[in-house]
């Protein structure tokens, strides 16, 4: 059993967050990066929201996983290497890593997160859950740094999972371009695993990003307090209202923090004034929900073809199997 965490968030990480956030404010309408909401506090945010009753992706996706990995571990040729992007606390993970150490294939996992402090408890906990496998956590941002991600497999098929349903937080162009990342890495005979949140009855979608405990408001919130701490603001999260509508023309729910005032946030290391006004919304997510045609779509011309599809039972999420085109 072997442990190693690489950390890949570049010197000038610090400089890439200051020049993204200021494209970012400077858009119309104004826009932060979702990524931003993973720091210590963020990350148990959102396993706090995976908890919530309105919040049914985390449960639907374990519940395929718990009944089919076996499956899906068998169809994508008995892997010996996970590699997992966005793994956060990997708790559903260890479901597909049971079912390659059923097979007797299990070797290797690579968790893939830009938070390190998620990424170090996760790695440790796997060596100890998993008697002699070897975890080789990477820190990095997966749009930036993907071929960062080990290439070659000393033994075995790998699997690149991508659960959660994080690529509905991407773009449309941005998801391709990953898409296309990612068939770049693939050897033949290695697949990707990828969750989808499916298109559903609108009042559940809304629920499930406007949780009436306000868990995910706090959520959203905390990006205010990240740029406070980075980038010397002075942002009042409790000047802003959580938003979260769906969006029926892109078939994503648009998440968003609206000025509760006319106000001027000062963020002192861009040396930047930023105004508010009352009732504007700043975006700070979208979280896109499939159907099956349209993530056929999604893989056409990215390298990638659709190998295996499996759902739970109600229809709500989707797990997709593929592999080279
Ligand atoms: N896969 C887990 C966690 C999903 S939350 C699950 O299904 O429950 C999204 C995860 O992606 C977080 O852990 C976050 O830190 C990570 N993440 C978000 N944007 C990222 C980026 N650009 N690069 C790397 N990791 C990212
Ligand atoms: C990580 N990602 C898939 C979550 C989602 O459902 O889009 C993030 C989230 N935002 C609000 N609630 C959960």
């Amino acid at each position: 059993m072997t442990i190693a965490i690489d950390v890949h968030l570049p010197a000038d990480q610090a400089t890439a967050m200051e020049q993204d956030v200021r494209e970012g404010l400077a858009r119309v309408p104004k826009e932060l990066s979702p990524k931003y909401f993973y720091d210590e506090r963020g990350s148990q945010l959102f396993e706090d929201i995976t908890e919530l009753e309105e919040y049914y992706p985390t449960r639907r996706e374990r519940q395929i996983l718990v009944e089919r990995s076996a499956e899906i571990v068998a169809a994508a040729g008995n892997p010996a290497t996970l590699i997992e992007l966005g793994s956060g606390s990997a708790s559903k993970t260890r479901h597909l890593l049971d079912a390659m150490r059923d097979a007797g294939t299990l070797r290797a996992y690579v968790p893939v997160d830009i938070s390190e402090e998620i990424t170090r408890e996760t790695a440790t906990a796997l060596v100890e859950e998993y008697p002699g496998l070897d975890v080789h956590g990477l820190v990095c941002d997966f749009e930036a740094h993907l071929e960062r991600t080990p290439t070659t497999s000393e033994a075995g098929a790998r699997l690149i999972a991508f659960l959660g349903g994080t690529i509905g937080n991407l773009y449309p162009d941005e998801r391709a371009a990953f898409l296309c990342r990612i068939a770049a890495l693939l050897d033949p005979g290695d697949h990707l695993l990828l969750g989808t949140d499916l298109v559903k009855d609108v009042d559940r979608l809304e629920l499930a990003y406007d949780d009436p405990g306000g868990v995910t408001a706090e959520f959203n919130k905390n990006v205010l307090c990240v740029l406070n701490r980075e980038l010397g603001g002075d942002f009042d999260p409790d000047a802003f209202a959580h938003v979260a509508r769906w969006d029926a023309e892109h078939e994503w729910i648009d998440i968003g923090l609206r000025s509760l005032a006319d106000q001027d946030v000062r963020l002192e290391a861009l040396d930047l004034t930023v105004d508010y006004a009352a009732g504007e919304v700043m975006r700070t997510e979208i979280s896109t929900k499939f159907t099956r045609p349209r993530l056929e779509e999604s893989y056409a011309g990215t390298g990638l073809k659709m190998a295996d599809w499996f759902t739970d039972p109600a229809g709500d999420y989707a797990l997709s199997l593929a592999q080279l085109a």
